[in-house]
């Protein structure tokens, strides 16, 4: 069985802290890993609530360097480190490029005089990051036997991806578009199919989906979780994603924080919200 956790995502739900940011708990018969830790380390606090114990965290996976799924390093390690102790500490699993300074255009404002905000993870988060067991990895990574860290995702379908903002990768440190190389997905291999787990996106689902296939060598997807960030997709490429969808006949989709789109009639679409547990059994 796996057990998937909502400990933050975007909707407002009675009773638990919330803001823009997803941070799940993916609780397995292998590993418990905490994927993604939203934006203000609030998820520790929903945890318990839930009366989830962060101190069985096996794993800590970041989907990718985003503020709004890493910033909440800097409350959520420390929470962790107590409750493990210091020589127990949880690896944590990602890209080498998440650490990546990058800002985003929001328009001249007297908040922010300059047009740019920061979207990178913050100072204090990435100070908390270096005091951390970290494996840094491009290429895929199997976390155990069925569970697989995607690595860097191959741009087969490149205009199914969704960059946004800007990084200082270019000469002499110039900003230019972010290429969110970063961004990636877990995949749980089960009896029943993938079941993929991602933060954003940036990637592209497709593309997401297709390396999941290419590393596990699995074809059949039951389910999909995460967020798809169609709100920055073109019309077209939000079509051919929700028709690729479909052709995969997923038994659950749970597309939520920054997918803001309706999935158009997608059968197997399920409603979550910061404080529900959904079980899928194998
Ligand atoms: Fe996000
Ligand atoms: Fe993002």
């Amino acid at each position: 069985m796996l057990k998937i956790s909502v400990l933050l995502e975007d909707c407002d739900a009675p009773g638990f802290g919330y803001e823009h940011g997803l941070s799940l708990l993916l609780d397995s018969d292998e590993a418990v890993i905490l994927f993604d830790t939203g934006e203000s380390g609030v998820f520790t606090r929903n945890a318990e609530k839930m009366g989830l114990d962060l101190g069985r965290v096996t794993e800590i996976v970041l989907s990718h360097g985003h503020h709004d799924h890493g910033n909440g390093l800097a409350g959520g390690l420390p929470c962790i480190a107590r409750k493990k102790g210091m020589r127990d500490l949880p690896p944590l699993i990602a890209h080498p490029e998440i650490t990546l300074p990058r800002r985003f255009f929001v328009g001249v404002s007297a908040d922010c005089p300059e047009g740019w905000m920061d979207v990178g993870i913050n100072q204090l988060s990435l100070m908390e990051l270096g005091k951390w067991p970290t494996r840094y990895s491009r290429a895929p990574l199997w976390l155990r036997d069925k569970i697989v860290f995607l690595g860097e995702i191959p741009q087969k379908y490149p205009h199914l991806a969704v960059r946004v903002g800007e990084t200082p990768t270019g000469p002499d440190g110039a900003f230019e578009p972010d290429r969110l190389a970063d961004d990636t997905a877990l995949a749980y291999v089960t009896p029943k199919g993938l079941v993929i787990v991602a933060g954003c996106s940036h990637s592209g689902v497709v593309n997401i989906i297709e390396q999941a296939r290419a590393v596990t060598g699995v074809n059949k997807v039951h389910a999909l979780f995460g967020g798809l960030h169609f709100r920055d997709m073109a019309p077209a490429a939000i079509e051919q994603s929700i028709e690729y969808l479909r052709g995969l006949e997923l038994a659950e989709v749970w597309a939520a924080h920054c997918t803001e789109h309706d999935l158009a009639g997608l059968p197997g679409q399920i409603q979550l919200k910061t404080g529900k547990i959904h079980c899928i059994d194998y």
